[in-house]
Order: structure tokens, then sequence, then C-alpha cells
């Protein structure tokens, strides 16, 4: 296998740091730089398992920095960047849109145009490979499942700002030429991910007796995948997906909310030695999000089809997997959660 020099951003994140690890541990001859400037999302404690690897080097950087991002690219001669780096939570794109459009339009318009430049003279063995969300496809009814040709349909200022940088990533392939592999993943979850998300914001408050506040009536579905096989899957469409072509990424997992919170709580009560019942008694209902999704699945047929992937977890394995992990790290789950999160949880929930 040819030697890479892949740059992925967003790589001290939730998913970008298990794409970090499967590559560095996967790939000894690749070199993977990991750019991430470190939001309140980025942690690089969840890569300290790799963090002196040979092959692997963190640059600290923001996307929205054009200038250093060319100097990096110049420095570097990256052939490849997967790109997960994005402000990715819906709730707070709802508080503060502009924020989504710097960092996901704008940061990724400052990479795509760095790849233009340093690639433009030889296309050959070069990749942008961008990340994105099922969110761009808006929301279905109760039947149908989102397809690489659904019609995009954004709702949020968040799939607002992904759609757009779909579309950038596009036009870049279709106006200059820029090889390129989009893929769209449903709702992933798993080890790491920041506690604002639904399953570890709900694993914590389950933990500290917090109330778990469901939005609206509870019945919007989600389609949940457990994020090593959607690191499972970048690495195969990386590898191995046709240029200029969307893959859809699925769990064939759909979950109304309700149902889901109470498969949570049933495991979490066994898990802490509570009575039965006692965990669902924290559920309570709260002011719906505005412009909220109401179904959210996903058709994977097109990546299993042609590149063989497909989830390796049943959700009831993922879930506990999840549940064991925040249990053994309240040091990391305490770390995350105090000072400036709390000022967000106080401003979203009360
Ligand atoms: P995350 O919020 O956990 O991590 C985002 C990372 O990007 C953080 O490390 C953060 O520090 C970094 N980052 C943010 N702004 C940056 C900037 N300006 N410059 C450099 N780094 C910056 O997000 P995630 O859930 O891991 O999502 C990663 C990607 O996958 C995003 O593009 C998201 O849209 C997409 N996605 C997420 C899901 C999901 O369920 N979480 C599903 C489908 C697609
Ligand atoms: O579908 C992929 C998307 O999944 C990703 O692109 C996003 O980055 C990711 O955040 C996620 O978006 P969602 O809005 O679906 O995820 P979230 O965990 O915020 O919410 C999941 C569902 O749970 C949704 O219907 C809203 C509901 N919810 C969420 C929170 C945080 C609640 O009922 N209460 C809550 O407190």
């Amino acid at each position: 296998m040819r030697n890479k020099k892949i740059l992925i951003t967003g790589g001290a994140g939730f998913i970008g740091s298990h794409v970090v690890r499967l590559l560095v541990n996967k790939y000894p001859n690749y070199k993977i730089y990991n750019l991430d400037t470190l939001t309140y999302a980025g942690n690089l404690e969840n890569l300290k398992d790799i963090e002196r690897a040979d092959n692997y080097s963190f640059l600290k950087a923001d996307i929205n920095d054009a200038d250093l991002i060319h100097i990096l690219f110049k420095e570097h001669q990256f052939d490849s960047v997967i790109h997960l780096a994005a402000e990715s939570h819906v709730d707070r794109s709802i508080s503060d849109p502009l924020a989504f459009v710097k960092t996901n339009v704008i940061g990724t318009m400052n990479l795509l145009n760095a790849a233009l430049e340093n690639w433009k003279d030889n296309f050959q063995n070069k990749l942008f490979y961008h990340i994105s969300t099922d969110e761009v496809y808006g929301t279905l009814g109760e039947t149908g499942l989102f397809t690489e040709t659904t019609a995009y349909d954004p709702n949020s200022p968040y799939s607002a700002s992904k759609a757009g940088s779909d579309h950038f990533v596009r036009a870049y392939g279709e106006t200059y030429g820029l090889p390129y592999i989009i893929s769209n993943c449903s709702n992933n979850y798993g080890p790491n991910q920041f506690p604002e998300k639904l399953i570890p914001l709900f694993i914590n408050n389950i933990v500290n007796k917090k109330e778990l506040p469901v939005y609206g009536d509870g019945k919007y579905t989600r389609d949940w995948l457990f994020v090593k096989d959607h690191a499972e899957a970048i690495d195969l469409a990386f590898h191995k997906g046709e240029i200029k072509e969307t893959y859809n990424i699925g769990g064939f997992n759909e979950w109304q909310n309700i149902d889901l919170i109470q498969l949570l709580c049933e495991i979490m009560d066994k898990k802490l030695n509570r009575n039965e019942g006692d965990s669902a008694k924290l559920i309570t209902y709260v002011k719906d999000r505005p412009g909220h999704d109401k179904r959210y699945a996903i058709d994977a047929s097109k990546i299993n089809k042609e590149l063989g992937w497909k989830p390796s977890v049943t959700f009831e394995e993922g879930l506990e997997k999840t549940i064991d992990w925040y249990l053994e790290n309240e040091v990391w789950l305490k770390n995350v959660t105090s000072g400036k999160y709390q000022e967000y949880y106080d401003k979203q929930y009360n």
C-alpha cells in the first residue's frame, strides 16, 4: 500500500478521535496529522493511547485561519484530507448560527482552497474526503429512507451549514477537478462523545440523579450507529470509494427517543444497582427544539453493496459498551463537564 500523508481535521473530537486511532494503529506506514483547534468539544485526552506513535502528529490550528492552513499544507505536503472539524451540536446552532457558518462553511472553504492550491498541478492520488451528516436531507415522514439522491432540505442552522459545505466540496470537484468523496452519516454514539448529545447527556444525568429533559413528545426518530463502525466505514470509503461519489452510512437501527431513553434507564438501573424504574422517574418532558426534525433513517445499501460495509455491533451491544465506558471514565466526564459546560447547561435547560 502507498504511503500517505493524511490531514485529519477535528481529530480531537468524538468521531475524529476514533478515526485517528484506527488509522494510526492500522497504517504504521502512513503519517497521520491531527489538526484541531480544541474547542469545548475537542479533547486530547481522547487520544492518550496513541499520542506518542511515530506516525502521529498533532497540529493545533483553527480551520478559520486561512493563512495558517495554507502554511501547514505547504510545510507538510498532505496528499489527502479527512475533514471532520465542525461545530456539531444542533442546539448550539440555534443560539449561535454564525459560529456554524464560520467553521462549517468558511473553514471548509479554507481547506478546499489550500488543497486546490497545493494539488492543482497533479490530482493523482489526492483526495478530499468530507464527512457530512444525514441532517442535510431534512426530515422524513413515517416511511421512507434517505438515499444518496434524496434532495437536500436542511432545517437547522447546523444542517444548513453542513449542506453548504457539502455543496462547496462538490462544486470544487466539478469546477476545478478536485478529487473528493462525501459521506453522510446518521447519529453516532459511543465512548468519548461530549455530554451535550442525547446519549452521553442522559447517562451523565442518570448517574447524577438529574432530570432527563425529553424534547417535545419524545416521539422523534433517529438511526443510531456505533462510532467505531462509522470509523471503519470512513476507512473503507477513503481507500476504496469512487471519486466524486457520496456514500450514506447508517445503523439500520431506528429508535424513537422515548423508547431509547426507556432502554437506557433500564440498563442503567441494573448497572448502578438501583431499583427497577428509578431512572425512568427522572424523565421530564420539556419545551421542544425549534425546527426539530421528526425522523432520520439512512438507506446504507450503496456502501454495503459496493464496498461491503455493514455495522459490526448490535445496538444493545454498542449501548452496553458505551454505558460501561462512561461509568469507567468518571474523570473524563468530570473534566469535560466542569466550568463552561455548566454555563451552557444552565442556559439550555433552565
Ligand atoms: P465534535 O463536536 O465531537 O468534534 C468536533 C471537533 O472539531 C472538535 O475536536 C473541535 O475542537 C474541532 N473543531 C471545531 N471547530 C474547529 C475549527 N474551527 N478548527 C479546527 N478544529 C475545530 O463532533 P463529532 O460529533 O465528532 O462530529 C465530527 C464530524 O462528523 C462533524 O463534521 C459532524 O458534522 C459529522 N457528523 C457527526 C455525527 C454525530 O452523530 N456526531 C453524525 C454524522 C456526521
Ligand atoms: O443525524 C446526525 C446528527 O446527529 C449529527 O450530524 C449531529 O452532529 C449530531 O449532534 C446528531 O444530531 P441530533 O440533533 O439528532 O442529536 P442530539 O443528540 O442532539 O439529539 C438526538 C435526539 O434527542 C433529537 O431528536 C433531540 C433529542 N434530545 C436531545 C437532547 C440533547 C432531547 O430530547 N433532549 C435533549 O436534551
